[in-house]
């Protein structure tokens, strides 16, 4: 005799977390920081070609690893990592007119580049700061921890990409 199927319930969708959308809106900016550092190792030209192409590799690497650890975090929450946010992060990289091609000067062209990452790592800076205060609120250590870590690294590569055009 055929066995009854068992009924499928539908799955809830996942709790609002305010620390999750936290961590998304700091998992956006930094997506988009890394796909513009990336681009800029490439694209950059001049007489400071290996100093900065070599940085931003540096820079871009970070950052890939930590896209992957704060998006496993938020899965840890159990809410869904980027689920439909590319458009938002283009968006952000978009927003920069690129010097890339429109610059004539090379090395111009190379501190308008430097002047967009520091854009970009500043509003990395406030969401990580942000995701800190909230994860604080809800007593959630290991987001704070990741919070925290993050905007060190920020706040360490903007010393150095000030310093670079000082
Ligand atoms: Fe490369």
């Amino acid at each position: 005799m055929a066995k009854t199927a068992t009924k499928v319930k539908p799955k809830a969708a996942p709790a609002k977390n305010p620390v999750a959308d936290a961590l998304q809106t700091l998992l956006k900016d930094t997506y988009a920081l890394y796909l513009l550092t990336h681009n800029y190792h490439w694209n950059v030209e001049g007489p400071r070609f290996v100093s900065l192409h070599t940085l931003f590799e540096q820079q871009y690497t970070e950052m890939f690893t930590a896209i992957d650890e704060i998006a496993e975090r938020i899965r840890a929450l159990d809410a869904y990592a980027l689920p439909d946010q590319y458009g938002e992060i283009l968006k952000v990289v978009s927003s920069l007119a690129s010097p890339v091609v429109k610059v004539k000067n090379k090395d111009e062209a190379a501190d308008q580049m430097i002047a967009h990452l520091i854009t970009l790592h500043q509003r990395v800076v406030a969401s990580a700061q942000a995701a800190k205060e909230i994860a604080d609120d809800a007593d959630d250590e290991e987001s704070e921890d990741i919070a925290i870590a993050r905007t060190q690294v920020h706040q360490k590569a903007l010393w150095m990409l000030k310093s670079i055009i000082k």
